[in-house]
């Protein structure tokens, strides 16, 4: 039971005839708070330490709008594609895009955090107030309650100086509209630089390096004997039953470009697990609808870019046909089109269509007709 001495309380017209800061002290009262001191930070209006306090707090303000606009600029224009090591100079601005985001959008909210902070140091007053604990009624709050509130919530805005520190407004106002903007871009952002955009450019995240370049070109596997100069064509009779090996596109047409030789065993998106399934086992198979005429006899081709997160599904376990994924221990199974089993992956590994050409060597018969790598929602399965 409170022991506090409730205030007289003021009739309507009492009521209309009081000033704020009457309101203020009245609302104090009912809510038994006594203000012991409420200083104004700034007594003398204008001086210069006044001055100065205030273009530090409109300083932070206006650096979290210039680096949020900063962010968005980076956001959407910066070159974010990536460029291979071999072009120095586009491979140093992509190398530079995450770092940039984080630093600009970073440094945005922290000045934003600090402007705020100083902002109510150096000019909302600290005032001195005790207040004695009741109970509360639950019942609604009356218009006396409503008024006083308000007063008390416009005597905070007053002693706050904000309204005349047209400055501080302003800088403010530009800071959180540039971080307003940073939130509304970066969903966008995607968007705006559609991935999917021109699925035929073979750049697309539709295409691998598996693609031809042109119709009818023939596409080789080619394995990495660690000279990247050096061409080793694969044959079915080079793989024993149970065997797996890792194999690259090869194009006639690059067969002098050093830079695209060497470029085919780096793309991260090319390598494909060639398997030889044991004659037991390939007698077993379950392939996947529309895909039935994908491999050549025992031979199956599976890409080697982990549907979960993408790390390389390097380990092919001949015992058991299941391909292991290092990362988190996804395991597909090699004898139903690499479908997962076990772990976290969730999709199939993409099929390489394959065969044989005349001359004997495996090519491959077209692209993935799936986009590899990381389970997104344009892939069905
Ligand atoms: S990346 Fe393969 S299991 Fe996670």
């Amino acid at each position: 039971m409170s022991s506090e001495k409730e205030p007289n309380l003021p009739g309507d017209d009492e009521l209309a005839r009081m000033d704020r800061d009457e309101l203020v002290r009245l609302g104090t009262k009912l809510d038994g708070v006594e203000i012991v001191d409420y200083p104004t930070p700034w007594p003398v209006e204008g001086t210069r330490a006044e001055k100065r306090a205030e273009r530090i707090v409109a300083l932070w303000f206006a650096l979290c709008a210039i680096s949020g606009l900063a962010f968005v600029v980076a956001l959407v224009w910066w070159p974010w594609r990536y460029e291979p090591p071999t072009d120095e100079t586009g491979h140093f601005w992509y190398s530079l895009y995450t770092p940039v985001l984080g630093v600009t959008l970073g440094v945005s909210v922290l000045a934003l955090s600090v402007g705020v902070l100083l902002y109510a140091k150096k000019f909302v007053p600290q005032e001195l107030a005790i207040q004695q604990r009741h109970d509360g009624g639950g019942e609604g709050s009356p218009e006396l309650d409503k008024q006083t509130i308000v007063a008390q919530l416009a005597d905070s805005g007053q002693r706050s100086t904000i309204a005349r520190r047209s400055l501080v407004k302003r800088t403010l106002g530009a800071g959180a509209g540039a971080l307003g903007l940073a939130t509304v871009v970066l969903p966008l952002a995607g968007f705006i630089r559609d991935p999917w955009k021109n699925s035929e450019n073979k750049e697309s995240l539709w295409h691998t390096g598996w693609q031809p370049l042109f119709p009818g070109e023939v596409v080789y596997l080619r394995r990495n004997t660690g000279n990247s100069h050096e061409i080793s064509l694969v044959r079915p009779e080079d793989l024993d039953a149970g065997a797996m090996e890792t194999v690259f596109p090869f194009r006639e047409s690059e067969r002098d470009d050093e830079h695209a030789l060497s470029q085919a065993l780096k793309r991260s998106d090319n390598p494909v697990m060639l398997i030889r399934l044991r004659p037991a086992d390939a007698a077993r198979v379950i392939k996947r609808k529309g895909q039935e005429d994908f491999n050549y006899g025992d031979y199956y081709a599976y890409t080697k870019i982990c549907s979960h997160v993408g790390c390389p599904t390097s380990l092919y376990e001949q015992r058991t046909n299941r391909i292991l994924c290092p990362c988190h221990q996804s395991q597909f199974d090699a004898l139903q089109y690499a479908k997962p089993v076990f772990g976290p992956a969730t999709r199939a590994l993409a099929q390489l269509p394959i065969t044989v050409n005349e001359e004997g060597y495996f090519v491959a018969r077209g692209d993935f007709i799936e986009a590899i790598g990381p389970g997104f929602w344009e892939r069905k399965s």
